[in-house]
């Protein structure tokens, strides 16, 4: 399937630098930088309230930093949001579908604000998440997993190069975990999507990712390939993680 294609080895296609973010007199994102190549997929792993949701928040235009700079495709977020905004698709949190309607009217909703020849998309993309035949079902009928992949259609609408997707497994049986990283595997590595997944599910996310960035307390503490994090494999992911973060959730 044609449908997007431009991969191109450890090409940054975002990057976040000193990223913070005060909330009145408290700092609950301090210094987080990262860089995401095209057709990887980069976990950002921290515990329970280390700051994963503000930075995509930040990151996706939704909240302003306090400090910092992101740069998606080229565009400076601060200063070309529109055009920043354009090349990247996420979920925050949970998709945000309405219930009462479709999948398919969900999508063509979607694609009218997105324009651009995205309505001619919708069926590739139905087809990409493995919702082809399921499309005219009511989103209130679906399962989890489903709304999920739906909510992975409609941020790829407009054919972004990034996808930013917070926690993707959360609440996903075993079967639906599965399919939800064949597929992540799937948009980066045949489609050149670059892929940014948060989650504290180290297991999962171990299967899932190319390279990881560790948060905890509002900082990146560690950045690189899983290989270069554990030692070639040999140091458990779980250790490294629990040593950086002392084993505490804030
Ligand atoms: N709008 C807000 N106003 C004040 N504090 C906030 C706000 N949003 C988040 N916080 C605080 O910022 C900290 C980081 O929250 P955030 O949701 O980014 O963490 P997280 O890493 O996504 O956690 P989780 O794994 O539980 O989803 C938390 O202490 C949270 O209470
Ligand atoms: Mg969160």
């Amino acid at each position: 399937m044609a449908y997007n294609c431009r991969v191109s080895a450890s090409e940054v296609v975002l990057s976040a630098e000193g990223l913070a973010k005060r909330y009145g007199d408290r700092e609950v994102v301090s210094d987080v930088s990262f860089a995401l190549h095209r057709g990887e997929v980069f976990g950002f792993l921290g515990p329970n309230g280390a700051g994963k949701t503000t930075t995509i928040r930040m990151l996706v235009g939704l909240v302003k930093p306090s400090r910092g700079r992101v740069v998606i495709d080229g565009h400076d977020l601060g200063t070309d949001f529109e055009a920043a905004m354009r090349r990247v698709g996420c979920i925050v949190e949970t998709p945000d579908l309405y219930k009462f309607l479709t999948g398919r009217e969900n999508l063509e909703h979607f694609a009218r604000m997105v324009g651009d020849g995205a309505a001619g998309r919708i069926d590739t993309l139905a087809a990409l998440v493995h919702m082809d035949g399921r499309l005219d079902g009511l989103v209130r009928t679906y399962s989890l997993g489903m709304r999920q992949r739906v909510g992975i259609a409609q941020a790829l609408l407009s054919d972004p190069a990034v996808l930013i997707l917070d926690e993707p497994t959360n609440g996903l049986d075993p079967a639906g975990i599965r399919e939800m990283r064949e597929l992540v595997r799937r948009l980066a590595g045949e489609h050149g999507l670059a892929v940014f997944v948060s989650s504290h599910l180290l297991s999962e996310v171990e299967k899932m990712v190319d390279r990881i960035a560790i948060v905890h307390r509002g900082r990146t503490l560690a950045a690189g390939t899983l290989a270069e994090l554990t030692d070639g494999g040999k140091r458990g992911l779980e250790d490294l993680f629990l040593e950086l973060t002392g084993g505490e959730t804030v």
